[in-house]
């Protein structure tokens, strides 16, 4: 029988369907109803400074800070700075300060990706701290000091990880590229932090291949001239090229070096980490999180939100190369000394009980997925979930795309047995952690609603012309003040930072994302409202993948739009103008497609090609993007106003090729 039943309760408006957490699940939780949500919430937007300077409290400071918060939205003059004054290290709080209480508990369970060829293997804090300052030697002989930028390509073994807190320990900022991304998208990346130190893999594995991570790297770096140091993790002792004098093998330097390493004192406001992602213009931008603000909002987040309790085993499915990863594998969990399971392996592979069989073997509590994981899942049919057990799971999560009320309910009926809430987590790379959540024993539940603002955030829908919205509205979404885990700046570009964040609706943080609130005051997520597409819950800029496609040499012109998919979300659907003496055919579509896997990596991947001798562009040569994404999507009846159009003569071409490719 399931403990929680679907209903409406008089509490809410409309007729949907609503979940309200059960009461053997409030009885236990950190936050257990509505109003001692809504109090809490409210204290935290009223007096920030005093919610903030209490919850600096759960980690370790070297230095007490003074001032909490101290910051400026003016749009040319955007400065964000919290526990200023404060002394502290990432990694001591993730790691050191366990060690009296917890040295010999789990930390990491890594679940390697071939259950069948490889044990599982259980690293405690004690030896999550010997690897760490043996990594952060390794590092230090090499000549990494503090400042430098590290660049990290690595696939999900716990060296991932060991390198990320050795650079938080010795106080170099990591920049973490994930391992599906191409050699073009590692030298862009490593060029623009300049980084002069490099570590990666022989290979990677994922399901039965493997991934050519120290070849994608040598191919990189012909780009990368400064980059002086390649330190290398041996996964599969496959074979690879070697430069001498610039290549080290992590398992030789390892018998080299100490198991000892102090942690560097970093102030509040030092960088702990760079990442990049997809913008709707140019370049993906290298996203600055400092270390007090950022250890303060991951931790928290991670306690609230997931319910989180002392011996709970957490699994969160995220590659550390995302920002899922860093915060919610990496930073937060291990500040609030937390057991996890640290997946290498994929969802249907060996079989689409993968991931069911792994809470099962680890006994998960917490298991935090993304909508597309699920969708696929879906599709495979129930008999997958329905042999496994999954009685230890309390808690479901999801995060990176709207989730479908048709997968939510499948994911809580079938993988949750109808008594697990979800918590639908809507934030982004640049607000370091979770922003708008249900809190799971206080906020009922609602099919695809990220539902309402974690503690000190403030959500505020405007139209586009900036003006709040009340009550039940539909716009852009917007924050009105600042959280610790914000983003800071835009490394090396500030100017960037402001005019994509905070020119657009002058004293707010612009989000990029669409949102309804209905009458509860749920924020149910409608997408990006710019040039970003969200595929499987990966960004990527249209901008990229439009100077990917024009880089080849028979391509003149490239749109991309997004599309409805059932599997990802978001598909990519790229037209194409050739140049003139160059025909179409099958052979160069598929070219295409191969060219941008290659320069951008395979999450970016054109669904559909389409070519066209011309795009419906406006008088002044704008592409009209609003048209070509509905004739995407297959929508030709409401195109809308096509009177700005050039050539209005080029919409009925497109969709006559349109109706020719389905
Ligand atoms: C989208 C991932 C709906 C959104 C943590 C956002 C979501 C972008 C949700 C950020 C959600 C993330 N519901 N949409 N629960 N979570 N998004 O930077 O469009 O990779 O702006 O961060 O993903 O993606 P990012």
């Amino acid at each position: 029988m399931a403990e929680q039943d679907t209903k409406v309760t008089a509490a809410y408006s409309g007729n949907e369907e609503v979940y309200p957490p059960s009461d053997s699940f409030r009885s236990k939780a950190h936050v257990a109803s509505m109003e001692e949500y809504e109090e809490m919430w409210q204290r935290s937007v009223d007096d920030p400074e005093s919610f903030w300077r209490e919850k600096a409290d759960r980690i370790d400071w070297f230095e007490p800070f003074e001032t909490v918060k101290n910051v400026s939205y003016e749009p040319r003059n955007v400065s964000i700075k919290w526990y200023e004054e404060g002394v502290l290290n990432a990694c001591y709080n993730a790691v050191d300060r366990h060690l009296d209480e917890r040295a010999d508990q789990t930390a990491f369970i890594y679940e390697p990706n071939d259950p069948n060829t490889e044990e599982a293997q259980h690293i405690t804090y004690a030896e999550l701290h010997e690897n760490v300052c043996k990594f952060a030697n390794i590092l230090k002989k090499n000549g990494v000091k503090k400042g430098d930028r590290v660049t990290i390509y690595l696939p999900m073994i716990p060296a991932a990880a060991y390198a990320m807190l050795a650079c938080a320990r010795i106080g170099a900022p990591h920049s973490v590229v994930f391992a599906g991304f191409s050699p073009d998208s590692l030298s862009d990346r490593i060029l623009d932090c300049e980084s002069t130190f490099l570590i990666t893999a022989d290979e990677g594995v994922r399901a039965t291949k493997t991934v050519p991570l120290k070849e994608n790297a040598d191919q990189a770096l012909e780009k990368c001239p400064d980059v002086e140091t390649v330190l290398v993790v041996q996964r599969t002792g496959g074979d690879i090229d070697w430069t001498e004098g610039r290549d080290i093998w992590y398992h030789e330097e390892l018998s080299t070096v100490d198991a000892e390493c102090e942690c560097e004192p970093m102030n509040a406001e030092d960088p702990l980490f760079i990442l990049y992602t997809s913008g709707s213009t140019g370049k993906p931008k290298g996203v600055l999180h400092t270390t007090g603000g950022y250890c303060v909002f991951t931790s928290l987040t991670h306690e609230y939100v997931f319910d989180y309790h002392e011996g709970d085993v957490f699994w969160c499915t995220a590659d550390v190369g995302w920002i899922t990863g860093h915060s919610y594998i990496v930073y937060g969990p291990l500040i609030n000394g937390a057991t996890q399971v640290f997946f290498e392996g994929t969802p249907t592979y060996p079989d689409a009980s993968r991931l069911w069989d792994v809470v099962d073997k680890h006994d998960v509590n917490i298991f935090y997925t993304a909508p597309t994981a699920i969708r696929a899942l879906m599709r495979q049919g129930d008999e997958y979930v329905e042999k496994t057990d999954r009685s230890s799971l309390r808690v479901l999560g999801t995060v990176g795309e709207p989730i479908n009320p048709e997968a939510w309910r499948w994911y809580y009926n079938k993988v949750g047995n109808g008594k697990c809430p979800i918590v639908d987590t809507w934030w982004q790379t640049e607000t370091g952690g979770i922003m708008i959540t249900p809190l799971p024993g206080a906020v009922a539940q609602k099919p695809g609603a990220a539902s309402k603002p974690f503690f000190g955030i403030q959500p505020e829908v405007v139209d586009n012309a900036g003006n709040i919205q009340e009550g039940a509205c539909e716009g852009v979404l917007t924050i009105a003040d600042s959280w610790p885990g914000q983003m800071r700046t835009v490394y090396k570009n500030h100017e960037r930072f402001q005019n994509t964040y905070f020119s657009q609706f002058p004293g707010k943080y612009f989000t990029g994302d669409g949102c309804r609130r209905d009458e509860d005051g749920y924020y149910w997520i409608t997408g990006r409202v710019d040039d970003v597409l969200n595929v499987s819950g990966h960004r990527i800029g249209t901008a990229e993948l439009e100077s990917a496609l024009v880089a080849h040499d028979q391509v003149a012109e490239a749109a991309v739009v997004g599309f409805p998919h059932e599997v990802k979300g978001q598909g990519i659907y790229a037209y194409v103008t050739l140049l003139k003496d160059v025909d179409p055919s099958e052979e160069l579509r598929d070219e295409l497609v191969q060219y941008v896997r290659e320069h951008i990596g395979p999450i970016a991947k054109p669904d559909f090609i389409q070519f066209t001798p011309s795009l419906p562009k406006t008088r002044s040569g704008k592409i009209m993007r609003r048209i070509i994404r509905k004739i995407a999507a297959g929508e030709f009846d409401d195109l809308g106003d096509t009177s700005t159009l050039a050539d209005p003569g080029v919409v009925e071409e497109l969709i006559d090729e349109r109706k020719g490719m389905s």
